[in-house]
């Protein structure tokens, strides 16, 4: 009898297996849930990788900015603070604004650039100078990746604000001309300069959190106030159009940095969950007095990311919601804590507080924040290199507080030494693809979703992500 229901218990798992997997399609041959996955293409016979690219040592950097909105200027100012650079080129579809940009190079001393404006199409007469090293580029979202693929094949190196791709056709499309070309592809992202999370990952990579395990980001910033301010009202269509985190370099960027990703670890998939729209569909309604039609973007996106090396990642996005501004960033090791927003702190397990830091250390209070006075002693012991040389000019040439400022530097730094950029054309990859990877999720009652190897095969041939310097 006992036998006779063993059996069918056997049997009716078997048919609940099969069901699963010959219905759905779901499982893999182990029986584990199948993430959805999207088109990885196999990378072009004769194309190499650019990890670690090196390009020839450039004395002076000569550089063309296309788009002077709102961050373009402020770009500009910016390098006219940098020794070694050459702001040859502006361009923007609005003659005025390349006008105004004019003005601070006069106000600082230097020579007029050449001027591109008045069609949608002049930015490409820019790239095709031949007197230009980088092509520097603050337009909006949609226009990014077709700007960067063609100042690469136009020779030129290329660094584009947040973020630089917004399908996964275009990244694999800027991966390729990347790779083709052998030119540098650098996402803007100026979040991983910033004071506290440099300081971080410093600390980090100094093994003083132990093994890290759970990192957070998120852009959670309420832009009801300035909508207005974008050319064509290019910022809200694409809210109004897409679903899933848009925006999530700000969050990316310092977490896949600790968690050296493509250098020792990769992501394997995702899984997204949204809150209903709301409050930007109601401004455009009761403020704009417009129809909101069908409003896409979320009120609050939640992202869980789960790594090879079995770490995890969650990133949140909130552009609607009254809430005060924060990247949350936050780490959890085996042996420590750091947090950004809303309060900045530590807690560190006794152990990894040298006394040199705090002389009492055996009574602190594990259970909570490190004093006030022990972070700061623990953020100048650990002060990065990167802000030990910068930090003075940089919080005096400001943008955020100096972290556009040490961006543009380390940029400018690398070119002019022939050292491998900050940031690669993968990281510009891995930072941007959760926009369309996180739609995908959702669009699937927030299906796990596959996140591609967009090194194709190279993530581990690198130990440990390093910012490189002249030896
Ligand atoms: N990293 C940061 O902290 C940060 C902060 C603000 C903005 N951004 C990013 O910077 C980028 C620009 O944002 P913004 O606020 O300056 O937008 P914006 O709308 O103010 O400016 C965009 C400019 O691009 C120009 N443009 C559009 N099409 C063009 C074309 N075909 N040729 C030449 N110029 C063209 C427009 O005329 C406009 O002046 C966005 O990607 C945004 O996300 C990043």
């Amino acid at each position: 009898m006992k036998k006779l229901f063993n059996l069918l218990v056997l049997a009716l798992l078997l048919t609940g297996c099969t069901l699963i997997s010959s219905e759905n399609n779901k499982n893999d041959a182990n029986g584990n849930f199948k993430p959805l996955t999207t088109k990885s293409p196999e990378r072009p016979p004769g194309q190499k990788d650019v990890l670690g690219l090196t390009a020839p040592k450039i004395e002076t950097v000569r550089v063309g900015f296309i788009g002077l909105g709102q961050r373009g200027p402020r770009a500009v100012s910016r390098f006219t603070h940098i020794p070694g650079v050459e702001i040859v080129a502006l361009c923007d579809l609005h003659a005025d604004r390349v006008e105004k940009t004019q003005k601070i190079l006069e106000k600082a001393g230097l020579p007029a650039a050449a001027e591109y404006s008045g069609s949608e199409e002049s930015w490409k007469e820019l790239c095709q100078r031949d007197d230009i090293d980088l092509v520097y580029i603050t337009t909006d979202w949609k226009r990014h990746a077709s700007m960067m693929i063609y100042a690469m094949e136009q020779g030129k190196h290329t660094a584009c604000e947040v973020p630089a791709a917004m399908t996964m056709e275009e990244i694999w499309d800027v991966i390729d001309t990347a790779e083709k070309t052998q030119k540098h592809c650098m996402q803007l992202e100026n979040c991983v300069y910033d004071f506290f999370e440099l300081t971080t990952l410093n600390m980090a990579q100094k093994g003083v959190f132990g093994e890290v395990l759970y990192v957070e980001g998120a852009y959670i910033h309420h832009l009801e106030d300035i909508w207005d301010r974008f050319e064509s009202d290019w910022r809200l269509e694409y809210n109004k159009n897409h679903r899933g985190d848009i925006y999530a370099t700000h969050g990316m960027g310092p977490v896949c940095q600790l968690l050296d990703i493509h250098r020792g670890d990769k992501m394997n998939y995702l899984v997204a969950m949204d809150s209903k729209p709301v409050s930007i569909h109601n401004y455009i309604k009761n403020v704009r007095g417009e129809d909101p039609g069908d409003f896409k973007n979320g009120q609050h996106t939640m992202t869980m990311i789960k790594t090879e090396k079995g770490k995890t990642i969650h990133i949140q996005h909130d552009v609607a919601s009254p809430r005060p501004y924060s990247r949350m960033y936050q780490l959890t090791g085996t042996k420590g804590f750091a947090n950004k927003y809303p309060v900045q702190g530590y807690a560190l397990e006794s152990s990894q507080i040298d006394s040199d830091v705090a002389p009492n250390h055996e009574e602190l209070n594990q259970h909570s924040f490190l004093s006030e006075e022990v972070m700061k002693a623990l953020m100048e012991k650990y002060k990065h290199p990167i802000h030990k040389e910068l930090e003075e000019k940089a919080k005096k040439v400001g943008g955020h507080g100096g972290m556009d400022f040490i961006m543009d530097s380390r940029l400018i730094y690398c070119l002019q030494n022939g050292l491998p950029l900050d940031m690669d054309v993968y990281d510009l990859a891995e930072w941007t693809c959760l926009a369309p990877l996180t739609a995908l999720s959702l669009e699937n009652n927030s299906a796990p979703v596959e996140i591609p190897d967009f090194t194709r095969g190279g993530w581990n041939k690198t130990k440990g992500y390093r910012h490189a310097f002249v030896e």
